[in-house]
């Protein structure tokens, strides 16, 4: 069934001190990420949300694009104004943010796949982009982009029904947009001012990565690294150890299982 936002009803669960507190919400957009970028430019205040029901141009990592049909799923875009020191822990905290939001709201449980997709099982429940725009040596602002497939029903996959999966079809019943959102950006807010605060933002992330101890394949421009998934270093970055024994530190890339 498809049912309308409330952004209302959002508002009443956000607990928030920030984060979402300003939400801009559209029912179609080309993509929220160029509306947020928008908003940054013109001086909005963190936390700062451009949420919208459907996306007509939706954009993944890697230049894919990203499924965005109306009245099903999550499809928001922040501006956030980190000091460069935290930047690279956007990376880490918003899968976090968005394994704890869906379980908090949904009892759902999900991982996280180096770097930062959400998967139930090996299926895609959720996925995040990261546009940073530098000022000098300094961030002038990040636009994390997050799509959160909700409601939406196998049918509905369409191209991407062989790596997809929504909260809907691992729960056999709709959830509420407007917890999970809430849920999320709650996580999100406690998680980014930790990172402040200096805490070790990448403990629990790394807890929730199903990626160690895995025989991954890992592919990056034009290069491809293939090795058992060792470990993941503080700044997100993954420590592959190759099958000639050597090491190396992979910072961003797109992996494939191997077993
Ligand atoms: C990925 O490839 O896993 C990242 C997907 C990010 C999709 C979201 S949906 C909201 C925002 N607007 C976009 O155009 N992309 C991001």
């Amino acid at each position: 069934m498809r049912r309308e936002f409330s952004v209302d009803g959002f508002q009443a669960r956000l607990s928030t001190r920030y984060i979402g507190q300003r939400l801009l919400y559209h029912s179609s957009l080309p993509s929220t990420q160029d509306a947020a970028r928008q908003e940054a430019e013109s001086g909005a205040p963190e936390g700062t949300t451009v949420l919208a029901d459907q996306q007509t141009a939706g954009r993944g990592r890697l230049g894919r694009r990203w499924v965005s049909p109306a009245g099903a799923n999550l499809y928001f875009s922040m501006v956030l104004r980190p000091d460069a020191k935290n930047l690279r822990s956007l990376v880490m905290i918003w899968p976090l943010a968005i394994a704890l939001g869906v379980e908090e709201a949904t009892g759902l449980r999900a991982c996280v796949k180096w770097p930062n997709d959400v998967l139930v099982g090996s299926r895609k429940l959720a996925g995040v982009l990261i546009e940073s725009t530098f000022s000098g040596p300094g961030v002038a602002y990040a636009i994390p982009g997050i799509g959160i497939n909700v409601n939406l029903d196998a049918s509905r996959l369409g191209e991407i029904s062989d790596t997809a999966t929504s909260i809907s079809i691992e729960l056999g019943r709709e959830a509420s947009r407007e917890e999970v959102l809430a849920a999320v950006l709650g996580r999100f807010e406690a998680l980014y001012e930790a990172g402040r605060r200096g805490e070790p933002v990448h403990l629990d992330w790394k807890a929730r990565l199903d990626t160690i101890g895995r025989h991954i394949r890992v592919t990056f421009g034009d290069r491809v690294e293939e090795g058992l998934a060792e470990d993941a270093e503080p700044d997100g970055a993954l420590v592959l150890l190759r099958p000639d024994g050597s090491r190396v530190r992979i910072e961003a890339g797109d992996v494939t299982l191997r077993e």
